[in-house]
């Protein structure tokens, strides 16, 4: 076994997660309500580790502390060693210095970033840490589009001159012995600052702008969350194949994707009959390689049809003796392997059984949630229909089943 040793970065980032969101109002610390199926938090820790190595210090609301380090964990990858998580505090302000008390010796430049500035592209990160010096700090901005007036009461007073403006975004980059003065005399002031740059300018020190990207906004209202779930539904998707492949290079896709199976089987097979993960004694069992159970069969397609990964025959098929006698359970926790491997997770998953036995509804929810199980607590809904006597289902031949699945890409992480 070979250990990796990171050396150890001479940048941290520190990203401040600890308001409440009292504007978004949303009903949980902004940095943990969900865009997609990942947070905020979790987005931004993404565009974090797409960047070059840095340590990152992840500034948690007090309690929720646990969480954003599983955030983290799951955003890092094979770098977890360079995070942590420290608790804020009362003030953006009292948060950054929470952070910066937390940086190792070696660190020179700090990188202070917005967990609510979600999609920030990674190439804005290493963009600002590029361009500090140990006497400049650097922050990315954006030039302001719209016509600015100034105001008293409903009074317009007059323009602004528009050319000297810009829109401040994070990450703010500083050398760190500088930042940590400026920190320090900003606390003995008792003065709360609108930004790092507002801070590090107070202390008597020069800061240059970059451009900054649209996509660095700030996530800040219900308005922004959307304009935020619109943006990463209308990626480019991630092709199936690349996933699998592997390729960082891929584009970052958050749109659902889903997928459509069928099986059918005759009536006929030996033992007891297998259906939706359940044993169901006493009723005639269906035959079909391994144990039959159409259910579970068609659910694989669907998802393995959603994954772009083939069908059933390629992974459980004849080829593939060690599946012969395998339950619903064998099948179902390897597609989600497979899947998970590829990069995908799964949304959910309805299934529609027809035929005229056995009776379903009374077992319905054990079998949803025997389904749900084997596929990580992903949802599974199963419903059961005659039909009307019609066709070989009605005459008692056998039974078909059709599923479908929603799945998503993860959060992808070169
Ligand atoms: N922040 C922080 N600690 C605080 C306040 C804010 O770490 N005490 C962080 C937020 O988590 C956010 C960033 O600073 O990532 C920018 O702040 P803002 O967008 O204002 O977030 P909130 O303060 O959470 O939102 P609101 O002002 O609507 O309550
Ligand atoms: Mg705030």
């Amino acid at each position: 076994m070979s250990v990796t040793l990171l050396p150890v970065p001479h940048t941290a980032i520190i990203v401040v997660a600890a308001g409440s969101g009292s504007r978004l109002d949303a009903g949980a610390p902004k940095a943990f309500v969900g865009i997609d199926s990942h947070s905020i938090l979790r987005h931004a820790l993404d565009g974090v580790f797409a960047a070059s190595p840095a340590q990152v210090v992840v500034v948690a609301p007090a309690g929720y502390e646990g969480d954003a380090e599983t955030e983290l964990r799951e955003a890092a990858g094979d770098r977890a060693d360079l995070g942590r998580v420290v608790t804020g505090g009362a003030s953006r302000q009292e948060s950054v210095a929470a952070g910066l008390a937390a940086l190792w010796g070696d660190v020179r430049t700090v990188l202070v970033h917005d967990a609510a500035r979600a999609l920030t592209p990674p190439a804005t990160i290493d963009a600002v840490a590029a361009a500090v010096t140990s006497e400049v700090g650097v922050i990315p901005v954006l030039p302001v589009v719209d016509t600015l007036k100034k105001v008293d009461g409903d009074a317009v007073m007059g323009g602004v001159d528009r050319s000297e403006l810009a829109a401040a975004q994070t990450p703010q980059a500083f050398p760190r012995a500088l930042l940590a003065e400026a920190y320090a005399a900003a606390r003995a002031s008792g003065v709360e600052y609108t930004d790092d740059a507002a801070l590090f300018t107070a202390a008597g020190h020069p800061v240059r702008h970059i451009e900054g990207a649209a996509r660095s906004f700030k996530i800040t209202t219900p308005a922004d969350l959307e304009r935020a779930r619109h943006l990463l539904a209308s990626s480019p998707a991630r092709t199936a194949v690349s996933a699998a492949a592997g390729d960082g290079s891929a584009p970052r896709s958050h749109a659902p994707r889903v997928g459509i199976g069928t099986d059918v089987h005759a009536f006929g097979g030996d033992g007891d009959l297998w259906l939706a993960g359940l044993s169901w004694p006493g009723e005639p069992a269906l035959s079909g390689h391994s144990d039959g159970d159409a259910v579970a069969h068609a659910i694989v397609d669907a998802l393995l049809g959603a994954a772009g990964l083939g069908d059933i025959g390629e992974h459980f098929g004849t080829a593939h003796p060690e599946y012969a006698g395998a339950h619903a359970e064998v099948f179902l926790a390897r597609t989600r392997e497979l899947l998970a491997e590829a990069g995908f997770e799964i949304g959910n998953v309805s299934a529609q059984f027809q035929s005229n036995r056995p009776r379903f509804s009374g077992r319905r929810a054990e079998a949803e949630a025997v389904l749900s199980r084997a596929l990580g607590g992903a949802p599974v809904s199963v419903t059961a229909t005659t039909t009307d006597g019609l066709g070989f289902p009605g005459r008692g031949e056998g039974a078909s089943v059709t599923a479908i699945a929603a799945i998503f890409p993860r959060g992808v992480q070169a």
